[in-house]
């Protein structure tokens, strides 16, 4: 029996979900987390090593409420996040813009107030980000600008943890197949399962990388492209949003 634990927010649904199924396959004790108390039931059914952990994640008292009786972490994955595209940039929806930068950016750092303490030197934090923050896209003010928050933060703590021997893994999925996902309106190339995207990500994890970016062939493109001046892009990304 592996006596490892993990702790894993937005487990009640997609990425979050195939993650703790796997680590719990794996026999780590794993804290899922979720506001959704049935999902997360359901979850529990489905492997013993499975402990739910129902909060709100923006609401930073309920948060620390919820954490009383946690141990001691072996990984941190900070997974939890929603999209939702500003469809009208010149009526801008500053209310949405807050919405999506507080789940996916300031609830971030709620989690790690409450929980970067529990993980053990030699321990993991591990924050999932967007290959959406490569490049500007189309619609995504909101949710590209948190993911590129996201992003920075994570290597921002990946220098600052070195001193605590905390290892830091930042996670650029490209498409995965999920609930997030199924509300999306346009092509999704090169998209995968949730099972593949827990494959990559246990591995990258294993192995301590501090990036982790899938799949690679989707990644890269999107890294080269970023590598161009930003008048050409700009140009393809306007004609793709006609
Ligand atoms: N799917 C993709 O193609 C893709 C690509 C790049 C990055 N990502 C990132 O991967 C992560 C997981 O996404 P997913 O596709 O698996 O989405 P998903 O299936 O919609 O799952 C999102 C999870 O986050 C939780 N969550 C959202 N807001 C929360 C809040 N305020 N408090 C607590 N929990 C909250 C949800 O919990 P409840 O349902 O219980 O509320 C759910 O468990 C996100 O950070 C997303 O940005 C996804």
């Amino acid at each position: 029996m592996n006596s490892k634990t993990v702790l894993i927010t937005g487990a009640s649904s997609g990425i979050g979900k195939a993650l703790a199924l796997a680590y719990a396959e794996m026999g780590y004790l794993v804290y899922a987390g979720g506001r959704n108390q049935q999902r997360l039931d359901e979850l529990v059914l489905e492997n013993a090593n499975i402990k739910p952990l129902v909060c709100e994640l923006t609401n930073k008292k309920a948060l620390i409420a919820a954490s009383g009786d946690l141990p001691q972490l072996d990984i941190l994955i900070l997974n939890a996040g929603n999209c939702e595209y500003i469809n009208d940039a010149v009526n801008f929806d500053s209310d949405l813009f807050a919405r999506v930068i507080t789940t996916n950016l300031i609830s971030v750092g709620y989690c790690l107030e409450a929980w970067l303490k529990l993980v053990k030197p030699g321990g993991q934090l591990v924050l999932t980000s967007s290959s959406a923050q490569f490049l500007p896209l189309p619609r995504a003010e909101a949710y590209g600008a948190s993911k590129a928050g996201l992003s920075y933060l994570a290597k921002t703590l990946s220098i600052d943890l070195q001193n605590s021997h905390i290892d830091v893994s930042l996670i650029h999925p490209g498409f995965v197949s999920t609930p997030l996902t199924d509300k999306n309106d346009f092509p999704m190339p090169s998209i995968i399962s949730t099972a593949q995207a827990a494959d990559y990500i246990v591995e990258g994890i294993n192995k301590r990388k501090a990036e982790i970016n899938f799949p690679k062939h989707f990644t890269y493109l999107m890294k080269l492209i970023s590598l161009l001046p930003f008048s050409i892009w700009k140009k393809l990304a306007t004609r793709m949003n006609k």
